[in-house]
């Protein structure tokens, strides 16, 4: 990856070490917290790991045709357009709802409990997953409008050397679309959701 890529440091220097788009390898480490069987997971949270699956699918298909798009000097063909378009689309209205989802029925309740067991980092006020989480599905929105608005650009642009230019940032804001989603559903899944039927119980789940 380039790292000389201006937006690229930017992000990273504002983001903080937990929301480094430059995950490193030893961030898919399994997760120190005790798994939980998708069988297993509270009804609600099978809904949202569906979704995820569903996302990942969108997810993977839209880098395919990024490295496609790179490859062919940025010119666009038909299955590109497409995945382009599901991915925003997607963005757009499936993936709002998700995350309100998570944010109103289950976040508030597990930050608390989350804060409660430790589960939390030494900052004054302490932050938990919860907190990288929600800054995550910001961080995502405002990419995924930035990588737009610079695709809009680039195809109005006349000058060859600018629109390349300009598409090369979109292509990199969309490969971090890509980084930031895949670790993002991974920690939900291998790690927030256990912990969630850790710390939260049958009962309480039913009132969420
Ligand atoms: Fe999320
Ligand atoms: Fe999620």
């Amino acid at each position: 990856m380039n790292t000389d890529d201006p937006i690229k440091r930017n992000v990273e220097k504002d983001s903080g070490e937990e929301l480094s788009p430059m995950a490193p390898p030893e961030a898919y480490a399994p997760s120190t917290v005790e798994p939980v069987a998708y069988k297993d997971m509270h009804p609600l949270l099978q809904i949202l790991m569906d979704e995820h699956k569903a996302f990942v699918k969108v997810l993977d298909n839209f880098e395919t045709s990024l490295t496609e798009w790179q490859q062919n000097k940025w010119i666009f063909n038909n299955s590109i357009n497409k995945n382009f378009k599901e991915l925003f689309s997607f963005l757009d209205n499936s993936t709002p709802l998700h995350n309100k989802k998570e944010e109103k029925q289950l976040f508030p309740l597990l930050h608390k409990r989350l804060l409660k067991s430790g589960e939390h980092s030494g900052d004054d006020p302490p932050k938990t997953g919860v907190d990288v989480k929600e800054a995550e599905h910001i961080q995502v929105a405002q990419l995924g409008a930035l990588c737009l608005n610079f695709l809009g650009l680039g195809s109005r642009v006349k000058d060859n050397e600018d629109r390349e230019m300009i598409f090369e940032l979109a292509y990199n804001q969309g490969k971090e679309i890509v980084e930031i989603m895949r670790l993002h559903i991974y920690r939900e899944d291998e790690t927030l959701f256990p912990l969630a039927m850790k710390l939260i119980s049958k009962e309480e789940f039913e009132k969420l």
